[in-house]
């Protein structure tokens, strides 16, 4: 009874009384013989498909949901303390739910009643610095009487007796591995890279005694490479490294700069990943290489960056990779984990793997080979530089079907008709930019995109044994513009502060911390040219070392460089022009590009609503048998636009969609804070419930003692929403 799966089957099948085959590991057991089913991995199993065969709560009785317990953290409610969301999708094995907190604390509940067994801090520990980031899931695993709970804080993994919430200390190095293991050193990349920001935002999967982990790392000249890599469950100890940025000699080196991975790190899987446990296959998505948005030092495909790939789990061995991006210019990152799904396709059943993208598409392959079944079109896109250095990818990959489930291209014609104000506003920034193919190169003039964020997101999406896929998604507009730093730091324009904050820091608080608008979500970076009237010297330092929410810590840049920011932003830099750009240790690390980015902007109209028509948030059932659309709806509203008489419009979304047997498709993730449940054959709304706070999180269904509950975590926060730091628990009364 070693693994995840296998528990699955037996606590149902001991509940049923049956010995029968196991049931496939996609979830798909006879629903009517359970009394009891587990939620046992993030993304429901180990297809990741987010599907439950549960069946009690269906179309016809949705509506007589209520609530049936409430877990508060009892975090998020210091008005004098910033608050963080909840993104975790919780686990349960055993009828014991396993989640997080907003501030990375570990806990489990009794499924059936919300009640405490116990709590996890890992900031007990006064060797471990607070360090809050986003935290979206937890791993178990077992072997007889050894139960773990596997999760991640910081760039540390940790092992958690679950049945007690106690560190395991025989795992890693007195109870923990360090996420900078198996990255390279001086040795293999000419830089170490101990001190370098790394956390784990997503869970990763456990197969036999391994456990398989991507990473979230910095997007800018100071990330590590993001490979990925299995450690042993029971002692911690690195087992494989698969290099998604492959060092010389390996397979795909060719596709970059010579030595480029010496200064290029990122092509990281920082949004899950998912098992086939018969095949021993691991299927991840990888993210865009750093920096971002400028690729003069890494000319070329840039293999294994903006990749599905499946890994032998065992070994860590390539199986087969496809490149959805290549020479990613635009953080079009792999924004959620592959889902495993069986479709008929050309008349018989395939095995296959879905994988979506921020800017909309789903590729579907076969499993075992990565062959796409619906055909992938190489098309030409505009190849002329507008950045010294750098060199487009004549082609890029566009699969025929389905089609994209977001928008595409900014054309006068989409423009917000909102009021005649912001038509008017957004018409002047479309006329005075550049627009067009999602493919353009970055500029020095601005220009607007789609898919810098989804499209797809985090929350992924969920598929039934049918081939249906279920996918929330937003279309989002975004201003870039890069300025040339290189010639202002040779021409001695900026300051070394300047210039060591425009690499280290403008990706998301702009150029010299003037802000950049709004980020990822709606959130803004909070702009910093007056930072010293809010926060101290000694303050900035804190959190320079520690990080906080999306901001990363910078424990990696000396503590003089650190110094001369703080210096910088606390203008008490000496204000003689330094000719001397930041003085590095290193010629090759961190990376300083000569073009940066000006922030990271959402662009809005001057209300703040999106600066595109409606829909703004959708909901979409693609049956991947044919890719076609059965439905497409709007996800979401805003409460004072449907007041004014405007038909619900969707807003932007977090979190992630699940599907049951019962016929509905429940998501949270809008703006207006509402849990909701879809008839998943036609898309209609069945239920809707006001969530104490916005659920920017994926629910979660299981059955415990012949009742069946939904739980979502509402953490609020997002979009400048009211925190919240609760799980709440609903069932049939
Ligand atoms: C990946 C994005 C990111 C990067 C890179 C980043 N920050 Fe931040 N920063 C944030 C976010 C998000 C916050 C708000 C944190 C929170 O939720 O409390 C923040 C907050 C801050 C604050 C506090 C502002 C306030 O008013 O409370 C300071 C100061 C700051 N950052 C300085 C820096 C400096 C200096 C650097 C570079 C060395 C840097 N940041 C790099 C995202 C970033």
């Amino acid at each position: 009874m070693k693994y995840i799966f296998k528990l699955t089957v037996i606590v149902v099948w001991l509940a049923t009384g049956c010995h029968h085959q196991p049931p496939k590991e996609e979830g798909q057991q006879p629903a009517d013989r359970q009394k009891t089913l587990d939620w046992p991995t993030y993304g429901g199993n180990n297809a990741g498909n987010r599907y439950s065969p549960l069946t009690q709560i269906n179309t016809s009785n949705v509506q007589q949901l209520r609530l049936a317990w409430t877990y508060d953290t009892d975090e998020n409610n210091n008005p004098n303390e910033r608050a963080m969301s909840i993104q975790c999708q919780p686990i349960v094995v055993d009828g014991i739910l396993y989640g997080a907190t907003p501030q990375m604390k570990l806990f489990a509940v009794d499924a059936a009643t919300g009640k405490q067994l116990w709590k996890f801090d890992p900031f007990a520990d006064p060797d471990k610095k607070p360090r809050f980031h986003p935290l979206r899931g937890v791993m178990y695993w077992e072997d007889g009487e050894d139960k773990r709970i596997l999760y991640s804080v910081g760039s540390f993994l940790y092992a958690i007796d679950a049945a007690n919430g106690k560190q395991i200390k025989s795992f890693g190095t007195q109870g923990t591995v360090d996420l900078h293991e198996g990255l390279g050193d001086q040795e293999t990349l000419g830089h170490e890279v101990d001190q370098l920001s790394i956390s784990a935002s997503t869970p990763g999967v456990i197969y036999k005694d391994l456990v398989i982990m991507g990473s979230s790392v910095s997007e800018a000249g100071d990330a590590p490479p993001g490979h990925i890599r299995a450690f042993n469950v029971r002692t911690g100890k690195l087992a494989w490294v698969f290099h998604t940025i492959p060092l010389p000699g390996e397979f795909g080196y060719e596709t970059w700069s010579e030595d480029a991975y010496q200064k290029i790190g990122g092509a990281n899987c920082w949004a899950g990943m998912v098992l086939d446990e018969k095949r021993g296959m691991v299927f991840l998505g990888t993210g865009s290489p750093s920096v971002d948005f400028y690729g003069g030092a890494r000319i070329g495909q840039n293999l294994f960056a903006n990749c599905v790939v499946a890994l032998d789990a065992e070994t860590g061995k390539r199986k087969w990779h496809f490149q959805t991006v290549h020479h990613d210019l635009w953080d079009r990152d792999l924004p959620c984990p592959p889902t495993l799904l069986t479709v008929e396709h050309q008349g018989r059943q395939v095995d296959a793997v879905a994988q979506a993208t921020k800017d909309g598409y789903v590729f579907l392959f076969d499993r075992d080979t990565g062959t796409p079944l619906f055909e992938v079109k190489e098309v030409p896109v505009p190849t002329t530089p507008t950045l010294p250095g750098e060199q487009l990818w004549p082609t890029q990959p566009v699969p025929v079907k389905p089609a994209p489930f977001a928008m595409q291209e900014l054309t006068e014609d989409n423009i917000t008709d909102r009021t005649p104000e912001a038509h008017a506003y957004v018409l002047d920034r479309f006329r005075n930019s550049r627009h067009g193919s999602k493919y353009m190169p970055t500029s020095l003039e601005g220009t607007l995109y789609f898919g810098f964020g989804g499209g797809a997101e985090w929350g992924g999406n969920a598929a039934d044994p049918q081939g249906i896929l279920y996918q929330n998604s937003n279309n989002m507009l975004w201003w870039l513009v890069m300025r040339d730093v290189g010639k202002e730091s040779a021409t001695a324009q900026l300051t070394k502060g300047e210039t060591l904050f425009n690499a280290n820091c403008a990706a998301c608080h702009g150029i010299g911390g003037k802000g950049s608008g709004g980020g990822e979500g709606g959130q803004a970076y909070p702009v910093l040219t007056n930072v010293g009237k809010r926060l101290s010297r000694e303050q900035i330092r804190s959190l320079l070392a520690t990080g906080r929410g999306r901001m990363p810590s910078f424990q990696h840049i000396s503590e003089d460089n650190r110094e001369t920011i703080i210096n910088f932003l606390l203008k008490t830099e000496s204000q003689v022009k330094a000719l001397q750009t930041a003085s590095n240790d290193d010629d090759n690390f961190p990376y300083m590009p000569p073009f940066l980015n000006n922030g990271n902007t959402q662009f809005r109209d001057q209300d703040g609503y999106p600066a595109i028509k409606p829909p703004w948030g959708t909901l979409n059932a693609i049956d991947m048998n044919t890719g076609e659309y059965l439905w497409q709806v709007t996800l979401g509203e805003y409460p004072e636009l449907t007041k004014q008489g405007i038909p619900a419009t969707g807003t932007e979304n977090h979190g992630g969609p699940i599907v049951t047997a019962g016929g509905l498709v429940f998501i949270a993730a809008t703006y207006d804070e509402h849990l909701r449940a879809f008839d998943k054959q036609t898309g209609e709304i069945v239920w809707e419930y006001k969530l104490p706070a916005g659920g920017f999180a994926t629910p979660i269904t299981y059955m415990v003692d012949g009742k069946q509950y939904l739980v979502i975590a509402a953490g609020g926060t997002r979009y400048e929403l009211k925190p919240g730091g609760s799980y709440v628990a609903f069932a049939l009364p």
